[in-house]
């Protein structure tokens, strides 16, 4: 009797231990951060059957309908021009190094071949195909790494109550069993790490629906107990929540809606970056709208694009920049050009991108920096002929016009570097120095 009290309390204080020891992310999971941190650039992709209202991804909560109208669009969906292939090869033609795609977002509608609901792309649509898998399997070829965003909230399910702010008009009862819905997401979870092979990231999105303190949200979705379920899948995956709130434990990554790190002008992010070592992520809309709006043609330039990804890249950020394709599976020609433009950018310059971390000072007047190893990248956004770099940590050996290996003049002074730059090309973006250094920590 007394062996079996000592052994249940040796195994009760494991547990304990184990619960109090809290999230530790494995050897696999620390690489895919680092390998996360280094690609510095990723497509977004919103895409489901609202694509069909052309009114973006919010479109059956803005109109409003409710879910039996909207549920209709289902059989109407046939991307017949959808081509895993192209999309794979148009985003590593841009410099991408992955992909991060809905595969539900709040409408309900599952972009993939789930048991756990008949509402999804290959049982409800004449279309039958498993989008997600083709992509898969062709970022597989490509090597591109493939993301899944994962809305938590959802707008057609009657189990997803009590409701959050939104989706209220959808004509659902007032009743509903949570615990069913928790379940629910957890079955899905798990079919988009069993059957897509390895997964780069789950993102998901859509917890502010119920509102609540950190501790109210871990409560109601039990965020702690999925994330364990998915890292228990795939150790390796990196969980991601766009709950706008920094981050929660068992969370890989933080990340920023329509702002850079520390900003929060768009009011849907987290004023600060909360960690000094987890990667960070910023995602972008090209246009003003996640899902395709076909109204809307308010598209960055590539300038502008340039201008955020190395802004991203300098604030140690990865830039997910985001599209949505139409219902017939095509990517909007306004978003194609400015991707391969980008890729184009980046064929010459991504060495001062790919790879790099912030570089020692927040934004100056004249632009921003990036490094790698002894080297430092001066991204001169704004045309200026003489700057002061606020750096004099160490030695410079030498400064270099990113463009032809000129040699650039420079002083180092107390208070920084001072450089004299180089003629800019005419409607230059980002004219790149490179400063070498004989040390750097
Ligand atoms: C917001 C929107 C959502 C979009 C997401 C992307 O949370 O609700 O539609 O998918 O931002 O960051």
């Amino acid at each position: 009797m007394k062996k079996i009290t000592a052994t249940i309390a040796i195994i009760l204080a494991s547990i304990f231990m184990l619960h109090a020891q809290g999230y530790v992310p494995s050897e696999e999971n620390l690489r895919n951060r680092k390998e996360f941190s280094e690609a510095r650039f990723g497509i977004f992709i919103h895409w489901g059957i609202y694509s069909m209202l052309g009114d973006g991804e919010w479109a059956m909560h803005n109109l409003p309908m409710t879910f039996e109208e909207y549920s209709h669009l289902a059989a109407g969906f046939y991307p017949s021009r959808f081509d895993a292939k192209e999309w794979v090869r148009l985003f590593k033609e841009a410099g991408a190094k992955y992909m991060t795609i809905t595969s539900r977002h709040h409408d309900g509608f599952s972009m993939f071949a789930t048991k756990a609901s008949p509402y999804n792309i290959v049982d409800a649509t004449p279309f039958r195909r498993d989008v997600l898998k083709e992509l898969s399997e062709a970022c597989a070829e490509e090597g591109l790494k493939l993301n899944f965003y994962y809305s938590h909230l959802d707008w057609s399910r009657n189990d997803y109550y009590p409701r959050g702010n939104t989706g209220r008009a959808a004509g659902r009862p007032e009743e509903g069993d949570w615990n069913s819905y928790l379940r629910f997401m957890n079955a899905q979870l798990t079919e988009l790490l069993t059957n897509y092979g390895p997964i780069g990231c789950i993102w998901f999105d859509g917890v502010w629906d119920k509102g609540g303190s950190h501790e109210e949200i871990e409560k109601t979705w039990k965020l702690s107990e999925q994330y364990r379920m998915i890292h228990s899948i795939q150790p390796g995956v990196l969980i991601g929540n766009n709950h706008h709130l920094g981050v929660f434990e068992g969370e890989d990554m933080q990340m920023f809606e329509q702002d850079l790190p520390g900003q929060n002008t768009a009011g849907h992010s987290a004023n600060s970056v909360v960690s000094e070592t987890l990667p960070l992520e910023t995602c972008v809309t090209m246009n003003g709208n996640w899902g395709y709006q076909v109204r809307d043609k308010a598209y960055k330039s590539v300038s502008d694009l340039i201008r955020l990804l190395v802004k991203a890249a300098s604030n140690n950020a990865n830039l997910l920049l985001n599209i949505g394709p139409r219902p017939d599976g095509t990517i909007p020609e306004e978003a194609a050009q400015r991707l391969k433009a980008m890729g184009k950018w980046l064929e010459k310059y991504g060495e001062t991108i790919y790879g790099t971390t912030g570089g020692f000072m927040k934004e100056q007047s004249w632009g921003v920096t990036t490094r790698k190893d002894n080297r430092l990248y001066i991204h001169v956004l704004n045309p200026s002929e003489t700057i002061l770099v606020p750096f004099s940590g160490s030695r410079l050996l030498s400064a270099v016009n990113f463009d032809d290996g000129s040699k650039v003049r420079f002083t180092q002074l107390p208070e920084g570097i001072v450089l004299t730059l180089p003629e800019r090309q005419e409607g230059q973006t980002d004219q790149i120095i490179t400063l070498t250094f004989r040390q750097l920590q």
